[in-house]
Order: structure tokens, then sequence, then C-alpha cells
């Protein structure tokens, strides 16, 4: 392993591409030829489309595959969709596919948006005593800030979407002096984070000249203005439902007790947070997914996801489930705010693939397949850990990891794959049948 201590380089953004990776290769690789060559091997056969990607980020050398694999059969409001997903982790695919299948014979997914609402700040401090005359100025000035975004928003007010409302809020019991303007925004189909963060920077300083230039006895200083990833107005709804006697689901637990165990797991979820966080990680294997497949922005995602999770003070469940009167109802309930244009979404082939494969949806109809990818997600999760266990079908779709791992031949993986049709999979299993397969001692070629 090389020495990973090296000098500070000056000026590498303006290195060439070749020279990024050669310093890179020759500092930090022990076999600087095989790296370049494998940095080189992930560049796309096309030059247009590598220049593409050079320069979606900074400093780019190469690129990072993740598989891409799709589920079909999920029907969401009557309407039939193959869900694309983006992850490296086996069994999501599989999971979702199952869930969808599950479900297209029992009514489908329902799903509906109950709120589209964004929000940005501009948080300031202002030093004058007097906060109602503060507040009386702004109710006066509102319409000012508004229109002072005009030449922005106008593209976006053609299509239906806008400022919607401002307010002052008084945030100086919390931090001395400090104050927000909370601007409410309608982004229609677009994520509308560079839209958002401009009206605000363009409000800020609007909202200064004007305090500057009022007879309000008190100095003011913007200390910044951006969006907020945090978006509990901007929520979707995605649920299922059968009759408890229609639930079927084939692994030998009665119906009843299914759809108890069932809601006993979500209850569980929701008041004990160390299994509300595994929990609410698996509904984020299908949300990711989808948001990385689809071009949007799982980082924003996931924040947001996690403080609307804890927004009564305790981190609880995402999900919810009830049995009332013979009646199944799992829901998901999820502020999720998605983009289908702007961004990467009309520049990456794979990314505008995906939005194809979902008849490219506008953002409302986006964010309704993303939470169903959530809710299929967990239901099969769950499903799997109140009936058979998680690690039985986990460890069959890992079986194929392990075995590249040990850089199985085909035929090899086809005859370990058979051997372990009818047993448990586990790390040391698969070896050891490798090892025998291969007549090598048990450790010869176990790589960890
Ligand atoms: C694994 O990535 C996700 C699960 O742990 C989720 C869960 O426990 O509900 C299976």
């Amino acid at each position: 392993m090389k020495n990973t201590s090296v000098d500070p380089i000056k000026g590498f953004s303006k290195l060439s591409k070749q020279a990024k990776m050669e310093w890179l290769v020759q500092n930090f690789s022990d076999e600087p030829n095989e790296s370049l060559q494998m940095l080189q091997g992930y560049w796309h056969a096309l030059p247009e489309v590598q220049k593409l990607h050079d320069e979606f980020i900074e400093n780019t050398v190469s690129n990072y595959y993740l598989p891409f694999g799709v589920a079909p059969n999920f029907q969401i409001n009557q309407k039939m969709y193959t869900i694309p997903f983006a992850i490296e982790e086996s069994s999501v695919v599989a999971a979702a596919a199952k869930a969808a299948n599950f479900w297209l014979d029992r009514g489908g997914f329902k799903t509906t948006v109950l709120s589209t609402t964004k929000v940005g700040h501009v948080h300031f401090i202002w030093d004058g005593q007097d906060h109602a005359a503060l507040s009386s100025f702004f109710s006066n000035y509102k319409d000012n800030l508004i229109s002072s975004t005009d030449e922005i928003t106008k593209n976006m007010r053609a299509r239906g979407g806008g400022i919607l409302d401002i307010e002052l809020i008084d945030k100086s019991e919390l931090e001395t002096d400090y104050f927000q303007l909370a601007v409410k925004f309608d982004t229609r189909d677009s994520m509308g984070a560079n839209f958002i963060n401009s009206c605000l920077e363009t409000i800020a300083k609007e909202w200064q000249s004007s305090i500057e230039a009022s007879d309000l006895a008190g100095n003011v200083q913007i200390v910044m203005s951006i969006l907020s990833n945090y978006t509990p107005e901007c929520v979707v709804r995605a649920e299922v439902s059968c009759a408890v006697e229609d639930i079927n689901e084939g692994s030998g637990i009665s119906n009843k007790e299914f759809a108890e165990k069932f809601r006993r797991a979500i209850r569980i979820a929701q008041i004990e947070p160390y299994r509300a966080v595994t929990h609410n990680k698996g509904i984020m294997n299908g949300i990711d997914s989808v948001i990385i497949a689809t071009g949007n922005d799982f980082r924003a995602t996931e924040a947001c996801a996690h403080a609307y999770a804890a927004r009564d003070g305790q981190y609880r469940s995402l999900t919810n489930a009830e049995v009332v009167d013979g009646t199944f109802r799992f829901w998901l309930d999820l502020p999720l705010s998605v983009g289908t244009v702007g961004g990467i979404i009309s520049l990456h082939p794979m990314v505008k693939f995906a939005h194809e494969l979902l008849g490219n949806p506008d953002a409302e109809e986006l964010m309704q397949i993303i939470a169903v990818a959530g809710l299929a997600q967990n239901f099969s999760a769950v499903r799997s850990l109140i009936t058979s266990g998680i690690q039985k079908g986990h460890m069959k779709m890992h079986l194929l990891n392990i075995l590249n791992q040990l850089e199985a031949t085909e035929d090899e993986k086809a005859q370990i794959v058979e051997y372990f049709k009818d047993k448990v999979v586990s790390f040391s299993a698969a070896v050891e049948i490798f090892s025998k397969l291969r007549g090598i001692p048990v450790d010869q070629k176990v790589k960890k």
C-alpha cells in the first residue's frame, strides 16, 4: 500500500485530465499503469458523452458506475409503470418487483400529492427595538419585495408557479436580533433550487436597501439567503390496502396473523428510534434509487425525509399501518422535492432514458412514483422480517457478490447457485463449497 501522505499540490484544477490522473496514480497507487487503465476503462466510449460527464462536476477523472435495474408491474392509480432503480445493494430491485406483483393482484398503489409548496429564507439581523414597527414596515413593503423578483419569476409565473407568499418571522428569542423572511414558492416541474436562491438573494438586497432608506431605527445585516431542503409542505402520500382475507401472502402464516404482525412491526418503528432508523433506511433504499436514476438530489431527499421523520421531536417510522374493520391499510407520507426539468435531467443519457421509461412524468407524477418505490420497498422488507426473516432472500441475492469476490467462473457460479437453492447462504458456506469444487484448501483463495 502506498504512503498516502502526499505533498500539497497547487493548481490541481488547472491540470489537464490526463495530468490529473497521472498525479493520482503516481502518488496513490501501487500499480500506476493498471490504475490508469482502470480509470480510463470507465470512460464512456463516445467522447461527446464523456465530455458531458466531465463537465457535470469539477476535477473529473473518470465515471463511477452504479447498476441501473428496473422493476416492472407497478400499478399506480390504475396506470402501469416500470420503475428504474440506480443502486449498488442487492435485493432492493427484487424486493420492489415482488411488492409490485403482490399489490398488482390487490388493486395496486394509490397516491395523492398532498401539497407542493417549497420554502426558502433570508436570514437577517436587525438591531432595532421596535419589532412592531418592523412588522408593519414589512407588511407595507411586501408587495415590493415580490415585484423586485419579477424579471426572475417571469417564466415560472408563465408556467403557473412563482412566489406564493412572504412572511416575516421574529426569531430574536432564540438568537439576539435574528429575523427571517420566509418565502414560499411553487416551482412547478423543476426542483427549483437555483430559482429559489436567485429570488431570495434579490429579495435580500431589496429588503436591506428598503430598511436602510426607511426611518426605522436599527441596522440590518443579511446573514444568508438560501432555500430550505426541508419541505414539510411538499408532501406525497402512497398507499395500499386490501381485505385482510385477501392477503394470502404465501408463507404459511394466517392472513389475520400477518396483518396484525405487520401492523405491530410498523408500530414498533413508530415508537422505537433504533428500529425506526433501519426501517426508514429500507424505505430510502427505494426512494434514493429512483431519485438517482431520475437525476434528482438524493442528499436533499435524505435530509428532508429524516427531518420529517423527527418532526414531533422523536425519530419515527415514515410509514403507517392499520387494520380496521377487516381491512389492512399501509401508507407512506413523504416530503419530496423533485424536478423533471433542469439540472442533469435533459443532459444525462441514462437519466433521460429513466424519464422516458416512466412516460416523461411531470414533477407531481414523479413524486408519486418515487413514494410508491419507498412504500413497496418497506412492504417487502417488513413482510420478510415478520415471516421468513430477511437473510434468506438477502443472502441469496448477495451470493453472486460473494462468488465474484472469489473470482468464480461462470460454470462454478451456476453450480454453487444450484447448490444453495435449498440451503441457507453464508460467506463461509459459500467459500467452503467453492473450495471443494476447485479442490483447494478452504482459506487459500479467500480475499476479504
Ligand atoms: C437493508 O438495506 C434494509 C432493511 O434492513 C430494512 C428494514 O429492516 O426494514 C432490510
